[in-house]
Protein backbone atom coordinates (compact mmCIF):
# COMPACT_ATOMS: atom_id res chain seq x y z
CA UNK A 1 0.00 0.00 0.00
CA UNK A 2 1.81 3.97 -0.80
CA UNK A 3 0.54 6.83 0.28
CA UNK A 4 1.02 9.79 -1.11
CA UNK A 5 2.81 12.28 0.89
CA UNK A 6 3.50 15.90 0.30
CA UNK A 7 7.44 16.34 0.69
CA UNK A 8 8.20 19.15 -1.52
CA UNK A 9 6.79 22.72 -1.92
CA UNK A 10 7.71 26.37 -3.61
CA UNK A 11 6.41 28.97 -4.91
CA UNK A 12 6.74 32.39 -7.15
CA UNK A 13 5.02 35.27 -6.77
CA UNK A 14 6.41 38.54 -9.53
CA UNK A 15 7.65 41.25 -8.15
CA UNK A 16 5.51 44.00 -9.58
CA UNK A 17 3.02 45.08 -7.19
CA UNK A 18 0.00 46.16 -8.33
CA UNK A 19 -1.67 48.28 -4.99
CA UNK A 20 -5.46 49.02 -4.49
CA UNK A 21 -4.44 52.63 -5.42
CA UNK A 22 -2.64 51.89 -8.20
CA UNK A 23 -5.76 50.20 -9.43
CA UNK A 24 -7.78 52.89 -9.19
CA UNK A 25 -5.77 55.11 -11.39
CA UNK A 26 -7.15 52.38 -14.08
CA UNK A 27 -11.00 51.61 -12.97
CA UNK A 28 -13.13 53.53 -11.16
CA UNK A 29 -12.68 52.23 -7.90
CA UNK A 30 -10.96 52.61 -3.89
CA UNK A 31 -8.82 51.37 -1.80
CA UNK A 32 -11.99 51.78 0.91
CA UNK A 33 -13.68 49.75 -1.42
CA UNK A 34 -11.64 46.78 -2.52
CA UNK A 35 -10.35 45.99 1.05
CA UNK A 36 -13.68 46.23 2.25
CA UNK A 37 -15.39 44.29 0.31
CA UNK A 38 -12.69 41.60 -0.70
CA UNK A 39 -9.76 41.56 1.95
CA UNK A 40 -7.07 42.35 -0.67
CA UNK A 41 -4.64 45.42 -0.72
CA UNK A 42 -2.63 44.43 -3.22
CA UNK A 43 -1.75 41.59 -6.01
CA UNK A 44 1.56 40.51 -8.14
CA UNK A 45 1.00 41.20 -11.83
CA UNK A 46 3.30 39.50 -14.50
CA UNK A 47 5.78 41.44 -16.25
CA UNK A 48 6.58 40.04 -20.19
CA UNK A 49 9.14 37.05 -19.38
CA UNK A 50 7.32 36.23 -16.41
CA UNK A 51 4.86 33.37 -18.43
CA UNK A 52 2.42 30.49 -16.65
CA UNK A 53 5.12 28.05 -17.75
CA UNK A 54 8.07 30.43 -16.34
CA UNK A 55 6.47 30.98 -12.89
CA UNK A 56 5.75 26.86 -12.57
CA UNK A 57 8.90 26.41 -13.19
CA UNK A 58 10.36 28.27 -10.62
CA UNK A 59 7.75 26.91 -8.27
CA UNK A 60 8.69 23.55 -9.33
CA UNK A 61 12.29 23.68 -9.01
CA UNK A 62 12.19 25.33 -5.69
CA UNK A 63 9.40 22.19 -4.49
CA UNK A 64 12.09 19.93 -6.30
CA UNK A 65 14.88 21.52 -3.84
CA UNK A 66 13.21 21.23 -0.33
CA UNK A 67 12.18 17.53 -1.22
CA UNK A 68 15.43 16.89 -2.07
CA UNK A 69 14.07 15.00 -5.51
CA UNK A 70 16.46 15.17 -8.58
CA UNK A 71 14.13 16.27 -11.75
CA UNK A 72 15.25 12.66 -13.28
CA UNK A 73 13.04 11.28 -10.51
CA UNK A 74 10.10 12.70 -11.33
CA UNK A 75 7.43 10.33 -13.22
CA UNK A 76 4.76 13.05 -13.82
CA UNK A 77 4.13 16.67 -13.68
CA UNK A 78 0.09 18.14 -13.51
CA UNK A 79 -0.27 21.75 -14.31
CA UNK A 80 -3.53 23.07 -12.90
CA UNK A 81 -4.09 26.59 -14.83
CA UNK A 82 -6.54 28.58 -16.83
CA UNK A 83 -4.20 30.70 -18.40
CA UNK A 84 -1.52 28.54 -20.23
CA UNK A 85 0.56 30.39 -22.98
CA UNK A 86 -1.21 27.77 -25.89
CA UNK A 87 -3.65 24.93 -25.58
CA UNK A 88 -0.66 22.64 -26.41
CA UNK A 89 2.01 22.24 -26.25
CA UNK A 90 0.90 22.21 -22.19
CA UNK A 91 2.46 24.03 -19.79
CA UNK A 92 3.10 20.58 -18.24
CA UNK A 93 4.97 20.10 -20.95
CA UNK A 94 7.51 22.94 -21.24
CA UNK A 95 7.95 22.86 -17.79
CA UNK A 96 8.78 19.24 -17.92
CA UNK A 97 11.64 20.47 -20.32
CA UNK A 98 12.94 23.69 -19.08
CA UNK A 99 13.36 20.89 -15.43
CA UNK A 100 14.92 18.64 -17.96
CA UNK A 101 12.26 16.15 -16.18
CA UNK A 102 12.78 13.74 -18.94
CA UNK A 103 11.09 10.38 -17.33
CA UNK A 104 7.98 12.50 -16.71
CA UNK A 105 4.77 12.62 -18.30
CA UNK A 106 2.96 16.11 -17.91
CA UNK A 107 -0.01 17.43 -19.04
CA UNK A 108 -2.30 20.31 -17.66
CA UNK A 109 -5.99 20.53 -15.86
CA UNK A 110 -8.43 22.48 -16.34
CA UNK A 111 -10.83 22.93 -13.58
CA UNK A 112 -10.44 27.14 -12.68
CA UNK A 113 -9.78 27.84 -9.40
CA UNK A 114 -10.38 24.27 -7.90
CA UNK A 115 -7.47 23.07 -10.44
CA UNK A 116 -5.05 22.37 -7.37
CA UNK A 117 -7.35 20.37 -5.88
CA UNK A 118 -8.24 18.06 -8.61
CA UNK A 119 -5.02 17.78 -9.76
CA UNK A 120 -3.41 16.95 -5.86
CA UNK A 121 -6.43 14.46 -6.16
CA UNK A 122 -5.46 13.02 -9.18
CA UNK A 123 -1.60 12.33 -8.27
CA UNK A 124 -2.33 10.70 -5.01
CA UNK A 125 -4.75 8.19 -6.58
CA UNK A 126 -1.99 7.76 -9.54
CA UNK A 127 0.25 6.96 -6.81
CA UNK A 128 -2.05 4.95 -4.69
CA UNK A 129 -2.24 2.92 -7.58
CA UNK A 130 1.64 2.39 -8.09
CA UNK A 131 1.50 4.15 -11.42
CA UNK A 132 3.74 6.96 -10.23
CA UNK A 133 6.63 7.17 -7.60
CA UNK A 134 6.91 11.06 -7.32
CA UNK A 135 4.67 13.64 -8.86
CA UNK A 136 4.61 17.33 -8.91
CA UNK A 137 1.86 19.14 -8.90
CA UNK A 138 1.52 22.73 -9.61
CA UNK A 139 -0.90 25.22 -9.82
CA UNK A 140 0.12 28.61 -11.89
CA UNK A 141 -1.62 31.62 -13.81
CA UNK A 142 -1.31 34.85 -15.58
CA UNK A 143 -4.41 35.88 -14.77
CA UNK A 144 -3.77 39.33 -15.65
CA UNK A 145 -3.55 38.41 -19.20
CA UNK A 146 -7.28 37.57 -19.21
CA UNK A 147 -8.65 40.06 -16.97
CA UNK A 148 -11.17 43.05 -18.87
CA UNK A 149 -9.02 45.87 -17.68
CA UNK A 150 -12.54 47.83 -17.67
CA UNK A 151 -14.37 45.57 -15.46
CA UNK A 152 -14.10 47.07 -12.26
CA UNK A 153 -16.06 43.90 -10.51
CA UNK A 154 -13.64 41.53 -11.43
CA UNK A 155 -9.86 43.32 -12.54
CA UNK A 156 -9.65 44.29 -9.16
CA UNK A 157 -9.81 40.53 -7.98
CA UNK A 158 -7.14 38.69 -9.40
CA UNK A 159 -3.03 38.33 -9.36
CA UNK A 160 -0.28 36.00 -11.18
CA UNK A 161 1.89 33.56 -9.52
CA UNK A 162 2.64 29.88 -8.82
CA UNK A 163 2.70 27.37 -6.28
CA UNK A 164 3.95 23.61 -6.60
CA UNK A 165 4.52 20.68 -3.80
CA UNK A 166 5.96 17.40 -4.81
CA UNK A 167 4.15 14.10 -4.04
CA UNK A 168 5.69 11.06 -2.80
CA UNK A 169 4.90 7.96 -2.73
CA UNK A 170 5.96 6.05 0.86
CA UNK A 171 4.40 3.00 2.59
CA UNK A 172 4.61 4.88 5.88
CA UNK A 173 0.45 5.59 6.38
CA UNK A 174 -0.18 9.56 6.00
CA UNK A 175 0.03 11.88 3.54
CA UNK A 176 -3.40 12.94 1.71
CA UNK A 177 -5.94 10.67 3.62
CA UNK A 178 -9.27 12.08 1.66
CA UNK A 179 -10.28 13.84 -1.19
CA UNK A 180 -14.05 14.81 -2.55
CA UNK A 181 -14.39 16.75 -6.09
CA UNK A 182 -18.00 18.39 -7.28
CA UNK A 183 -18.47 20.02 -10.56
CA UNK A 184 -22.02 21.26 -11.69
CA UNK A 185 -22.05 22.47 -15.28
CA UNK A 186 -25.17 24.42 -14.92
CA UNK A 187 -23.45 27.30 -13.26
CA UNK A 188 -20.67 27.60 -16.22
CA UNK A 189 -21.99 30.75 -16.79
CA UNK A 190 -21.81 32.14 -13.42
CA UNK A 191 -17.74 32.00 -13.94
CA UNK A 192 -16.37 31.91 -17.48
CA UNK A 193 -13.33 32.37 -19.51
CA UNK A 194 -13.66 32.05 -23.75
CA UNK A 195 -10.88 30.87 -25.36
CA UNK A 196 -9.67 33.34 -27.91
CA UNK A 197 -8.61 31.37 -31.08
CA UNK A 198 -7.06 33.35 -34.12
CA UNK A 199 -9.29 32.07 -36.41
CA UNK A 200 -8.53 32.51 -40.50
CA UNK A 201 -12.32 33.37 -40.81
CA UNK A 202 -13.96 36.21 -39.10
CA UNK A 203 -15.53 34.24 -36.09
CA UNK A 204 -18.54 36.24 -36.60
CA UNK A 205 -18.81 33.67 -40.20
CA UNK A 206 -18.84 30.83 -37.93
CA UNK A 207 -20.78 31.36 -35.10
CA UNK A 208 -23.09 34.56 -35.53
CA UNK A 209 -24.83 34.30 -31.89
CA UNK A 210 -21.10 35.06 -30.70
CA UNK A 211 -20.59 38.38 -32.63
CA UNK A 212 -19.53 41.20 -30.38
CA UNK A 213 -19.02 39.05 -27.69
CA UNK A 214 -15.84 39.93 -25.71
CA UNK A 215 -14.07 37.06 -26.22
CA UNK A 216 -11.13 36.00 -23.95
CA UNK A 217 -11.63 37.63 -21.13
CA UNK A 218 -12.90 36.48 -17.71
CA UNK A 219 -16.77 37.56 -16.92
CA UNK A 220 -18.52 36.42 -13.40
CA UNK A 221 -21.58 36.86 -11.80
CA UNK A 222 -19.68 37.91 -8.02
CA UNK A 223 -22.71 37.66 -6.08
CA UNK A 224 -23.77 34.36 -7.62
CA UNK A 225 -20.37 33.02 -7.22
CA UNK A 226 -20.23 34.39 -3.26
CA UNK A 227 -22.96 32.56 -2.54
CA UNK A 228 -22.29 29.21 -4.48
CA UNK A 229 -18.83 29.76 -2.68
CA UNK A 230 -19.92 29.87 0.65
CA UNK A 231 -22.21 26.72 0.58
CA UNK A 232 -19.49 24.30 -0.94
CA UNK A 233 -16.48 25.68 0.82
CA UNK A 234 -18.65 24.45 4.08
CA UNK A 235 -20.21 20.90 2.39
CA UNK A 236 -16.59 20.21 1.38
CA UNK A 237 -14.98 20.84 4.14
CA UNK A 238 -17.34 18.31 6.20
CA UNK A 239 -17.41 15.83 3.58
CA UNK A 240 -13.70 15.80 3.56
CA UNK A 241 -13.41 15.64 6.95
CA UNK A 242 -15.81 12.71 7.51
CA UNK A 243 -14.36 10.47 4.81
CA UNK A 244 -11.17 10.86 6.78
CA UNK A 245 -12.95 9.25 9.77
CA UNK A 246 -11.87 12.59 11.60
CA UNK A 247 -13.80 15.53 13.35
CA UNK A 248 -13.44 19.55 12.85
CA UNK A 249 -11.64 19.47 16.30
CA UNK A 250 -8.86 17.24 14.30
CA UNK A 251 -8.24 19.72 11.93
CA UNK A 252 -5.38 22.04 12.51
CA UNK A 253 -5.75 24.31 9.19
CA UNK A 254 -7.56 24.79 6.46
CA UNK A 255 -5.54 26.55 3.55
CA UNK A 256 -8.73 27.67 1.35
CA UNK A 257 -9.04 29.44 -2.24
CA UNK A 258 -8.24 32.84 -0.98
CA UNK A 259 -10.90 34.83 -3.03
CA UNK A 260 -12.36 36.92 -0.72
CA UNK A 261 -11.88 37.27 3.30
CA UNK A 262 -15.70 37.74 3.36
CA UNK A 263 -16.38 34.58 1.93
CA UNK A 264 -13.83 33.07 4.34
CA UNK A 265 -15.91 34.91 7.28
CA UNK A 266 -19.23 33.20 6.81
CA UNK A 267 -17.66 29.87 5.94
CA UNK A 268 -15.80 30.17 9.11
CA UNK A 269 -18.87 30.66 11.40
CA UNK A 270 -20.86 27.90 9.11
CA UNK A 271 -19.14 25.44 10.54
CA UNK A 272 -18.22 26.93 13.59
CA UNK A 273 -14.20 27.17 13.57
CA UNK A 274 -12.37 30.35 14.79
CA UNK A 275 -11.46 32.16 11.62
CA UNK A 276 -7.87 31.53 12.38
CA UNK A 277 -8.49 27.99 11.75
CA UNK A 278 -8.23 29.34 7.94
CA UNK A 279 -4.61 30.74 6.68
CA UNK A 280 -5.00 33.53 4.22
CA UNK A 281 -3.16 35.42 2.29
CA UNK A 282 -5.51 37.41 -0.42
CA UNK A 283 -4.69 40.64 1.23
CA UNK A 284 -0.69 40.72 -0.55
CA UNK A 285 -1.43 38.20 -3.62
CA UNK A 286 -5.15 38.75 -4.43
CA UNK A 287 -7.07 35.82 -6.07
CA UNK A 288 -4.73 33.80 -8.26
CA UNK A 289 -6.93 31.29 -9.01
CA UNK A 290 -5.57 28.06 -8.81
CA UNK A 291 -1.91 29.07 -7.68
CA UNK A 292 -3.63 30.11 -4.93
CA UNK A 293 -3.75 27.36 -2.38
CA UNK A 294 0.07 26.17 -3.42
CA UNK A 295 1.02 30.12 -2.75
CA UNK A 296 -1.16 30.03 0.92
CA UNK A 297 0.31 26.48 2.09
CA UNK A 298 4.03 27.74 1.32
CA UNK A 299 3.25 31.05 3.18
CA UNK A 300 1.39 28.85 6.04
CA UNK A 301 4.76 26.97 6.07
CA UNK A 302 7.03 29.64 6.51
CA UNK A 303 5.23 31.19 8.43
CA UNK A 304 5.61 28.20 11.27
CA UNK A 305 1.68 27.34 10.75
CA UNK A 306 2.39 23.59 10.21
CA UNK A 307 3.48 21.05 12.47
CA UNK A 308 4.19 17.36 11.65
CA UNK A 309 1.28 15.52 12.45
CA UNK A 310 -1.35 18.10 12.13
CA UNK A 311 -4.04 17.78 9.71
CA UNK A 312 -4.67 20.08 6.96
CA UNK A 313 -7.60 20.93 4.63
CA UNK A 314 -7.30 22.27 1.08
CA UNK A 315 -10.37 23.85 -0.15
CA UNK A 316 -11.09 25.24 -3.44
CA UNK A 317 -13.81 26.48 -5.58
CA UNK A 318 -14.59 28.06 -8.94
CA UNK A 319 -15.46 28.12 -12.73
CA UNK A 320 -16.71 25.07 -13.98
CA UNK A 321 -18.70 25.15 -11.70
CA UNK A 322 -16.40 23.13 -9.41
CA UNK A 323 -15.59 22.53 -5.71
CA UNK A 324 -13.45 20.20 -3.88
CA UNK A 325 -11.29 19.04 -0.95
CA UNK A 326 -8.53 17.23 0.38
CA UNK A 327 -7.53 16.51 3.63
CA UNK A 328 -3.69 16.27 3.97
CA UNK A 329 -1.45 14.77 7.63
CA UNK A 330 1.13 16.95 7.49
CA UNK A 331 4.36 14.88 8.29
CA UNK A 332 7.70 16.98 7.35
CA UNK A 333 9.61 18.87 9.25
CA UNK A 334 10.17 22.33 7.22
CA UNK A 335 14.15 22.70 5.87
CA UNK A 336 15.79 25.15 7.64
CA UNK A 337 16.73 27.48 5.45
CA UNK A 338 13.55 28.13 3.25
CA UNK A 339 14.66 27.79 -1.18
CA UNK A 340 14.07 31.21 -2.40
CA UNK A 341 16.34 32.14 -5.09
CA UNK A 342 15.93 32.66 -8.47
CA UNK A 343 16.42 28.86 -10.48
CA UNK A 344 16.39 29.93 -14.18
CA UNK A 345 20.26 30.22 -13.89
CA UNK A 346 21.08 27.03 -11.82
CA UNK A 347 23.49 25.50 -13.97
CA UNK A 348 21.38 22.19 -13.44
CA UNK A 349 18.45 23.81 -15.29
CA UNK A 350 20.75 25.83 -17.47
CA UNK A 351 22.27 22.50 -18.66
CA UNK A 352 18.56 21.18 -19.58
CA UNK A 353 17.51 24.27 -21.82
CA UNK A 354 21.37 23.24 -23.43
CA UNK A 355 20.16 19.65 -23.86
CA UNK A 356 16.62 20.83 -25.19
CA UNK A 357 17.91 23.43 -28.17
CA UNK A 358 20.84 20.80 -28.55
CA UNK A 359 17.30 18.34 -29.44
CA UNK A 360 15.46 20.63 -31.88
CA UNK A 361 18.93 21.69 -33.40
CA UNK A 362 19.28 17.66 -33.94
CA UNK A 363 15.46 17.28 -35.18
CA UNK A 364 16.11 20.59 -37.68
CA UNK A 365 19.53 18.99 -39.09
CA UNK A 366 17.73 15.68 -39.92
CA UNK A 367 14.79 17.31 -41.29
CA UNK A 368 16.91 19.68 -43.53
CA UNK A 369 19.52 16.38 -44.54
CA UNK A 370 16.04 14.29 -45.45
CA UNK A 371 15.12 17.43 -47.42
CA UNK A 372 11.69 17.76 -45.69
CA UNK A 373 11.08 21.35 -45.49
CA UNK A 374 11.22 23.69 -42.32
CA UNK A 375 7.77 24.76 -40.98
CA UNK A 376 8.07 28.15 -42.72
CA UNK A 377 8.72 26.68 -45.81
CA UNK A 378 6.07 24.77 -45.15
CA UNK A 379 3.71 28.02 -43.89
CA UNK A 380 5.24 30.03 -47.72
CA UNK A 381 3.56 26.78 -49.75
CA UNK A 382 0.47 27.32 -47.97
CA UNK A 383 0.16 31.05 -48.48
CA UNK A 384 0.61 30.31 -52.31
CA UNK A 385 -2.42 27.73 -52.63
O1 LIG B 1 -12.00 32.56 -7.84
C1 LIG B 1 -13.26 32.78 -8.37
C2 LIG B 1 -14.24 32.90 -7.31
N1 LIG B 1 -14.71 34.25 -7.26
C3 LIG B 1 -15.21 34.72 -6.14
O2 LIG B 1 -15.23 34.06 -5.16
C4 LIG B 1 -15.84 36.08 -6.15
C5 LIG B 1 -17.09 36.08 -5.30
N2 LIG B 1 -17.73 37.38 -5.27
C6 LIG B 1 -17.23 38.42 -4.61
O3 LIG B 1 -16.18 38.32 -4.00
C7 LIG B 1 -18.03 39.69 -4.56
O4 LIG B 1 -19.29 39.47 -5.17
C8 LIG B 1 -17.33 40.88 -5.31
C9 LIG B 1 -16.13 41.35 -4.49
C10 LIG B 1 -16.90 40.48 -6.70
C11 LIG B 1 -18.30 42.05 -5.42
O5 LIG B 1 -18.76 42.44 -4.13
P1 LIG B 1 -20.32 42.66 -3.89
O6 LIG B 1 -20.45 43.10 -2.49
O7 LIG B 1 -21.03 41.41 -4.29
O8 LIG B 1 -20.64 43.88 -4.86
P2 LIG B 1 -21.70 43.96 -6.04
O9 LIG B 1 -21.21 43.25 -7.25
O10 LIG B 1 -23.03 43.58 -5.51
O11 LIG B 1 -21.67 45.50 -6.34
C12 LIG B 1 -22.12 46.47 -5.35
C13 LIG B 1 -21.86 47.87 -5.90
C14 LIG B 1 -22.40 48.08 -7.30
O12 LIG B 1 -22.87 49.41 -7.37
P3 LIG B 1 -24.44 49.74 -7.25
O13 LIG B 1 -25.06 49.01 -8.38
O14 LIG B 1 -24.85 49.22 -5.92
O15 LIG B 1 -24.48 51.22 -7.38
C15 LIG B 1 -21.19 47.93 -8.18
O16 LIG B 1 -21.28 48.67 -9.38
O17 LIG B 1 -20.45 48.11 -5.97
C16 LIG B 1 -20.11 48.53 -7.30
N3 LIG B 1 -18.78 48.03 -7.60
C17 LIG B 1 -17.66 48.71 -7.32
N4 LIG B 1 -17.47 49.92 -6.77
C18 LIG B 1 -16.19 50.33 -6.61
C19 LIG B 1 -18.45 46.84 -8.15
N5 LIG B 1 -17.10 46.74 -8.24
C20 LIG B 1 -16.60 47.88 -7.73
C21 LIG B 1 -15.31 48.37 -7.55
N6 LIG B 1 -15.14 49.59 -6.99
N7 LIG B 1 -14.22 47.65 -7.91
Amino acid sequence: MKYAHIVGWGHYLPERILTNDGMASIVDTSNEWIYTRTGIKERRIANQQETTAMMAFEAAARALAVANVHPMQVDMIIVATSTPAHMFPSTASQVQDYLGASRASAFDLSAACTGFVYALSMAANTIQAGAAQNVVVIGAETMSRVLDWQDRGTCILFGDGAGAVVLKGLSIPGGILASTLGSDGSGGDLLSLPVAYHSPLPFAAIEPSLNGHNRGTLSMNGRQVFRFATRVIVDSVQEVVAKAGLTMADVALIVPHQANVRIIETAAKRLKVPEEVFYLNVDRAGNTSAASIPIALCEAVEAGRLKPDDNVIFVGFGGGLTWGASLVKWDVTPPEVYIAERNWRDPRYVWARVKSRMRRFGRRLEGWLSGSPTPEARLRKTDKR
